[in-house]
């Protein structure tokens, strides 16, 4: 095995060589004389094992050993310091070493540990880890408290990882629900600014032929009323569609107007009798909420055509003080009627429920959805605080 020994102190580094004199297999590579040297000798020599002291000037034993097992996943690293205390062996750990020896304990300890390493195990000081005595169970239960020092250290690193990863899943969906909005909002105004206009144009212009009737057959005269009714209807469609991806009145008069359109317009649509009930001091809220708010009822409305059968539903918007709160109710046969029939339970929820929880979530607010046979509710509560702030932080920067 051949080893690096990384120490400020020349004393010590040469107690480490006599020590190891007498070990089996043991070649002493190089010697550094700081942390620094340690990473720079370790990338030069490619050691099996570095022992590393933990104070050391330009960069400490624990950095050194960051950075060289980052680098060097092969290289062991066997701490050798003064410090016995038990934070100190779990920094160690944490910072990727394999082993852990007192400096007062070194001339009993430090070829046991390093036959550990050569064995590809851990070595845990006698010293720090206190023993009732040397014997054959002592040595077991030092052993077990070093695998679970070790465990302690990985749950807490995955942890920390984990915790990462869902922070920036959120950062990422509350990204996706936004440019999704962005291109509806950017489709829509194109529908009506691009085709609507030539639609109207084209009605003009038919209006203007109508005028002049009774120079054309009866065949085109007939064509005429067939192509005046087509392009009426279309444009209809094309405004019906461009308004469901971006309802104008949602920036223009706020929520409350969206909300009113929206709902009669799904209630000649579907059929379904909705009754809409707003708070009478539901006023504007920030544009964020706005949007998710109206998001969720319309996918909530859509999941009842599409899903429960109900002929009835109700819409509930409310606010108090802190929050406004959000209630889509049916008289359907529920979600479990609907799911895979093979699983028990509620129906695997699509991306329409889960696109409904991540936006609430989103302003910080809680969302539900509760089923029984015979109904379906979907509750939402938004906190107004982050939102009123928001609005008050954006009308600021408009007025300045
Ligand atoms: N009001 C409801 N009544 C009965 N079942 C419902 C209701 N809402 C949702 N479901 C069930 O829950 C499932 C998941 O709904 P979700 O909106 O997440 O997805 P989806 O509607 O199937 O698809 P999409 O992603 O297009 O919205 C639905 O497929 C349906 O089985
Ligand atoms: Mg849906």
């Amino acid at each position: 095995m051949r080893i690096l020994v990384a120490d400020d102190h020349e004393v010590i580094r040469r107690g480490v060589r006599a020590l190891l004199a007498a070990g089996r297999d043991c070649e002493i590579c190089g010697e550094a004389v700081d942390g620094q040297d340690a990473v720079e000798k370790a990338h030069q020599l490619h050691p099996d094992l570095v022992i590393m002291d933990v104070s050391m000037p330009n960069l400490n034993g624990l950095e050194a050993t960051r950075m060289i097992r980052r680098s060097l996943p092969g290289t062991q690293i066997l701490i050798l310091t003064q410090h016995d205390s038990q934070e100190m062996m779990r920094q160690a750990l944490n910072a990727g070493a394999r082993g852990f020896v007192v400096k007062s304990s070194v001339a009993h300890d430090l070829l046991n540990a390093v036959e550990a390493a050569q064995r590809g195990e851990s070595f845990f000081d006698s010293a720090v880890i206190p023993q009732a005595s040397s014997s054959g169970p002592a040595d077991a239960e030092a052993e077990l408290k070093l695998v679970r020092a070790e465990l302690e250290v990985r749950v807490s690193r995955r942890t920390a990882e984990l915790r990462a990863a869902e922070a920036s899943l959120r950062v990422l969906s509350g990204r996706l629900m936004q440019l999704q909005d962005e291109e509806r909002r950017r489709i829509s105004r194109e529908l009506h600014d691009s085709s609507g206009q030539a639609l109207a144009a084209l009605s003009m212009c038919l209006s203007m032929v109508e005028r002049e009737r009774e120079k054309l057959s009866e065949r085109a005269g007939r064509n005429l009323s067939d192509s005046t009714r087509l392009v009426r209807e279309l444009s209809q469609e094309l405004r019906t569609i461009s308004h469901l991806l971006h309802p104008p009145l949602l920036d223009e008069a706020g929520l409350e107007s969206a909300l009113r359109w929206f709902v009669e317009g799904f209630a000649q649509r579907s059929g379904i009798n909705v009754d809409l009930e707003l708070a009478p001091e539901l006023g504007r809220l920030s544009e964020e909420m706005e949007i998710a708010i109206f998001r969720v009822v319309q996918e909530s409305l859509a999941n009842v055509h599409r899903h429960s059968g109900s002929k009835t539903a109700q819409v509930r918007v409310g606010r108090d003080v802190q929050k406004v709160t959000l209630e889509i109710r049916d008289q359907g046969h529920g979600l479990s009627a609907n799911g895979n029939a093979e699983a028990p339970g509620p129906a695997v929820p699509g991306v329409g429920i889960q696109g409904m929880r991540e936006r609430v979530r989103q302003l910080g607010g809680h969302f539900e959805i509760q089923s029984s046979e015979g109904a379906t509710v979907v509750t939402a509560a938004i906190p107004l605080l982050a939102a009123e702030t928001a609005t008050a932080g954006k009308a600021a920067q408009a007025s300045t």
